[in-house]
């Protein structure tokens, strides 16, 4: 997979620009709907990164820890559907996702196993190809997947991480903490989007969505904290 860097995701944005604005306006209609009912985390800038690298890359297995509402579920299914080809196999130890996901973008491309993913390492698939996490934030669940997630999936498997960069730093003994420290000893460099690391970031994809058309927000949460980058 190319680096991702600003300027490959601001081409993702114009090279999926139509595709992205029928998904982003179906995630707002079904978040509107559903009002406070449906709890959604990812902000728009993750979820599009989300989106736009699963086109660009074309996995055929992706695996998603921490549905919680579905959100981040509906996005990265709207990406495999639009892609024709892929399968997407979620856990949670909550299961209101499964009734959450309208079924067109469940068909038959997701597989969701409720409970501890620690005690269903078996489940994730050897040949996964896409890994997405955002689910137990302190450093023992960081240290587990580090230990036991990692190595189980292929070497270089594209990987985003939420919940890292609430403020310029990770917070102290967090599960940020702990996978930005595991990457620089690892020498791996990470993207985000992330408004309190990278505002240049967001400042520049603001402009690419603005010049796109793509700036009315689907969320107003901004604070887009997750890390995105290729396993070793
Ligand atoms: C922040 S929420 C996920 C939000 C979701 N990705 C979204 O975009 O709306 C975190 C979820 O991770 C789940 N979780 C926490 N620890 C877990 C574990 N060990 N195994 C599986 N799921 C876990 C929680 O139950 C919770 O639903």
């Amino acid at each position: 997979m190319e680096a991702i860097t600003v300027e490959h995701v601001s081409g993702l944005y114009a090279k999926y620009q139509d595709d992205l604005r029928v998904v982003r306006d179906a995630q707002r209609k079904f978040l509107r709907d559903r009002g406070k009912s449906m709890k959604a985390q990812l902000d728009d800038y993750e979820a599009e990164i989300t989106y736009l690298l699963l086109r660009d890359v074309r996995p055929e297995v992706v695996v998603e820890v921490g549905t919680f509402y579905g959100w981040s579920t509906m996005w990265i299914l709207s990406a495999l559907r639009d892609n024709g080809i892929g399968h997407l196999h979620s856990f949670d130890i909550v299961d209101n996702v499964v009734r959450n996901v309208p079924a067109e973008l469940s068909a038959d491309r997701w597989t969701f196993t409720k409970g501890d993913i620690q005690q269903h390492p078996e489940k994730v698939p050897a040949e996964t190809d896409y890994l997405f996490i955002d689910a137990d934030h302190g450093s023992r669940f960081a240290h587990w997947y580090i230990e036991n997630l990692f190595p189980a999936v292929p070497p270089r498997t594209p990987t985003s991480v939420h919940d890292v960069f609430h403020g310029r730093r990770p917070k102290p003994f967090s599960e940020g903490s702990v996978v930005v420290k595991w990457l620089a000893e690892q020498n791996i460099e990470f993207f985000t989007p992330s408004t309190a690391k990278a505002p240049q970031v967001t400042e520049q994809l603001a402009a690419v969505k603005k010049e796109l058309g793509l700036d009315e927000p689907v969320r107003d949460s901004d604070h887009n904290p997750m890390i995105f980058f290729t396993l070793p």
